[in-house]
């Protein structure tokens, strides 16, 4: 079967979902997921946007085995200059680098002309070229563009070197057929197409990213970008995992495979969700919890007999259901390490040490830790890297008789612990409040949502607190068997996070909001 190549930008266009703001070490630990997972091209992010994604990227480049990698720049030379910076310790370097061809974006957003576009384009491929022999150029808004200035500038692209040509549906605004006829009159006007990777980047305002996507492999297009659960600008990017398992189920008809290992599909999905605090629905294809239940009676009976009846996939197959390590108290921190080996997770030394206290705390109160649970301790551990305040201790008084009262205790950045106290409407209420007055901080809590990590009274539950300060918004995940606990954690990570946001927001001026803005790719 002939092979697409994924290429997974869940770190770049995925990061600019907002409420996201990962830090680097959760960049990377996504970004080693994505190796395991098998994608062959990681976009890790926009280097010139601030030091921190350029440090992410160049961790990334420098740490993660086996992709190519890659990072975006706007196709102007300080841009190259720092996407090459950051990717040129990669194994396989790539720079990817665009420039609007649609008359609306050059007339209104860049303010400049098609001549323009055309020298910029070929000046910036040619820069790029000189650093690094994988290029990639994107003619952005290509497909609301002018189908023969389209041509024309890509035509130029490949003459200074350009390895992949990528072709944005960046509002999501085409259709199947469309893109199709799109890309079949790009390869008869640019007979040079043929002999480098056309590559498709769809987003889903129309909720056919992945439609399209498919349409564009069917003519010819070999490399799909895509992000886990769909992450992205607005609606978001066609979904990696619905892509995949497209390719995989319909190989019949498609006649195309990838090199994605499907069962680690539903772990890469939950770290995502987990790191992003973005939620999977319910009904979400392939990864949603329901994606392979069944309620109706005839439905679950059809199941019983045969899995075919009404079973398309199997859920084995996208890694949901045949992990079957269970741990208990009496577990050492051996068998903690081979499980969390076994995950995927190498986890020694200091970091084994507290993810074992952990586990003796959650192995405490609950019989059985199961994979999901050690996934969801584990990635909770990491969240504790972020720099900022730290829980240290709460008291909450609650009764249906009286307002319920909470002190906290919290660690500031500069190490000193400060107690705040609240009465609130409800418990965590409280908690969120006592924090406020603790740190000094009065941000706004916008999202609070509690979901089980497993099935089972005594599961795991799972906080995501979004919190608002001065213009930002950032999340904060945290897991414990006790609800209260986990609120906690979350409101705190999330109080860092967004601190953070604007720290770095009052330092520096991403340049997606100077003369060239980058929302909406
Ligand atoms: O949607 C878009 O056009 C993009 C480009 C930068 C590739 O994300
Ligand atoms: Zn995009």
């Amino acid at each position: 079967m002939d092979r697409v190549q994924i290429f997974d930008t869940t770190l770049r266009d995925g990061e600019q979902a907002p409420g996201i703001s990962l830090n680097a070490a959760e960049k990377l630990e996504i970004a080693q997921q994505l190796a395991r997972l098998g994608v062959d091209v990681i976009e890790a992010g926009f280097p010139i946007a601030s030091p921190g994604d350029f440090e992410a990227v160049q961790t990334i480049a420098r740490e993660v085995e086996g992709p190519i990698i890659t990072g975006l720049a706007r196709a102007q030379a300080p841009d190259i200059e720092a996407a090459f910076g950051a990717v040129r310790d990669a194994a396989r370097p790539r720079i990817h680098t665009f420039i609007s061809t649609s008359d609306i974006h050059i007339k209104y957003q860049m303010q400049n002309t098609r001549e323009d576009v055309l020298a910029q384009a070929r000046a910036a491929v040619a820069h790029a070229k000189s650093f690094v022999e994988d290029v990639e150029f994107s003619p952005m808004d290509a497909t609301r563009a002018d189908l023969d200035f389209t041509a024309e500038v890509i035509a130029i692209a490949l003459a200074e070197g350009a390895t992949v040509i990528n072709v944005p549906d960046t509002v999501g605004y085409t259709t199947p057929q469309e893109y199709a006829a799109f890309l079949t009159g790009l390869y008869e006007r640019v007979p040079g197409l043929r002999d480098v990777t056309l590559s498709t980047h769809c987003h889903d305002d129309l909720g056919l990213a992945v439609a399209n996507s498919y349409a564009g492999v069917q003519v010819g297009a070999r490399q799909v970008e895509c992000a886990i659960n769909g992450l992205g600008e607005r609606a978001g990017n066609a979904s990696l995992e619905e892509f995949v398992m497209l390719l995989h189920t319909r190989g019949d008809v498609a006649g195309l495979e990838t090199g994605i290992n499907t069962r680690e599909i539903a772990r890469t999905s939950r770290m995502v969700s987990r790191l992003t605090g973005y939620v999977i629905q319910p009904n979400k294809a392939i990864v949603g919890r329901n994606a392979f239940a069944h309620e109706s009676g005839i439905h679950q009976d059809g199941v019983l007999k045969e899995r075919t009846t009404f079973e398309i996939m199997d859920a084995t197959t996208v890694g949901l259901e045949g992990n079957d390590i269970v741990l208990g108290k009496h577990s050492g921190r051996h068998a903690l390490r081979a499980a969390l080996e076994e995950l995927g997770f190498t986890v020694d030394g200091a970091a084994l040490n507290t993810a074992f206290k952990r586990f003796k705390e959650i192995a405490d109160k609950k019989k059985q830790v199961t994979a999901m649970d050690l996934e969801a301790l584990v990635t909770d551990e990491l969240r504790t890297e972020v720099p900022g305040y730290t829980m240290e201790w709460f008291d909450v008084e609650a009764s249906t008789r009286r307002p319920p009262h909470a002190t906290v205790a919290v660690g500031r950045p500069d190490g000193e612990t400060v107690e705040g106290s609240f009465t609130g409407d409800g418990p965590i209420d409280a908690i969120f409040h006592a924090i406020n007055s603790a740190t000094g901080v009065d941000a706004r809590l916008k999202e609070f949502r509690v979901d089980a990590v497993t099935g089972g009274q005594d599961a795991l539950g799972e906080v995501s607190v979004v919190l608002e300060l001065g213009g930002q918004s950032a999340s904060g995940q945290g897991v414990d068997a006790d609800i209260l606990a986990a609120a906690a954690r979350a409101y705190v990570r999330a109080l860092s996070n967004v601190c953070e946001k604007v720290r770095v927001a009052e330092a520096t001026t991403d340049p997606r909001e100077s003369e060239m803005p980058l929302t909406g790719p």
